[in-house]
């Protein structure tokens, strides 16, 4: 049996990875707000070490998969400290743990939106792991009126860490693969409320065109994620995989 930690499990794509992985026999530590096997606020610095401590705890300091996917995507500095800061805390916090399993393997959920403009100052702040700054400066988004920047800044943010630290010692030298999977639109809670507004799906189709299949629904993703953070991965990691029907390439082009 493997033993995998999983944020977000309360809802969404997290729900639908833990389902998949306990059907195949897999052990899920669920960490959320509520209905988890670790109840904990990833937003702020005590919540984040709570779940650590929790997730080591049930676990005996070895696991075998992490995947952050716990995420909010309003126009606030709370989608800095979620989908950022909570992911990364996460992440290394439990790698020792991931490290002293035989084939450890992580993912986070990223975004297309990673791809869109983003508030550069932000971006940075959260790079240089410097929470303090990035939420002064996601407030003054706010006040400016660009807090729509905020969600895309958090995913850009957060596939640049994976990149630049997957092929770390850390990481890719103590065996750990370390991907994003970035979906389109995904039926789930968080875009609940955008698909039952007409004018919303309208502004979602052109921000985001799936030609292939259009939206997924949440299993797409834990699909993805369940392979990419399965045994059979043994040499994809730093990659930020795109499971949007096309909109990466509708979006970006051809080029590389
Ligand atoms: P969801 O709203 O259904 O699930 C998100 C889960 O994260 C919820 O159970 C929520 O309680 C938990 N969460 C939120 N804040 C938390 C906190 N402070 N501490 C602990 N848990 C917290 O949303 P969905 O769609 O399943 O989102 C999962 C991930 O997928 C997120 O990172 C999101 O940004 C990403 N994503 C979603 C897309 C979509 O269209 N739904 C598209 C691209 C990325």
């Amino acid at each position: 049996t493997r033993t995998i930690a999983v944020s977000g499990t309360a809802s969404g794509i997290g729900r639908a990875l833990a389902d998949l992985l306990r059907a195949q026999g897999d052990e899920v530590i669920g960490i959320d707000l509520r209905d988890a096997e670790v109840r904990a606020d990833l937003a702020v610095p005590e919540g984040r070490a709570a779940a650590v401590e929790a997730v080591l705890d049930r676990s005996g300091g070895v696991l075998d998969g992490v995947v952050a996917c716990a995420g909010v995507s309003t126009f606030t500095p709370a989608t800095v400290r979620v989908n950022y800061f909570g992911a990364v805390a996460l992440l290394e916090g439990l790698r020792p743990a991931l490290a002293r399993a035989e084939r450890p393997r992580a993912a986070v959920v990223g975004s297309i939106s990673g791809t869109q403009p983003v508030d550069a100052e932000v971006v940075a702040a959260c790079l240089r792991g410097d929470e303090r700054a990035a939420l002064d400066l996601a407030g003054e988004a706010v006040e400016r009126g660009a807090g729509v920047r905020l969600y895309p800044s958090s995913k850009a943010a957060l596939a640049q860490w994976l990149r630049r630290g997957a092929v770390t010692p850390e990481w890719a030298g103590a065996g750990i693969p370390l991907n994003a999977i970035a979906p389109g639109v995904v039926r789930t809670a968080m875009t609940e409320p955008l698909f039952a507004d007409p004018a919303m799906v309208r502004v979602m189709e052109e921000a985001v065109p799936m030609p292939l299949h259009g939206p997924a629904g949440p299993e797409a993703v834990a699909e993805a994620l369940r392979w990419i953070t399965g045994p059979a991965n043994t040499h994809i990691t730093g990659q930020v995989v795109y499971l949007d029907g096309g909109a990466e390439a509708v979006l970006r082009g051809p080029g590389l």
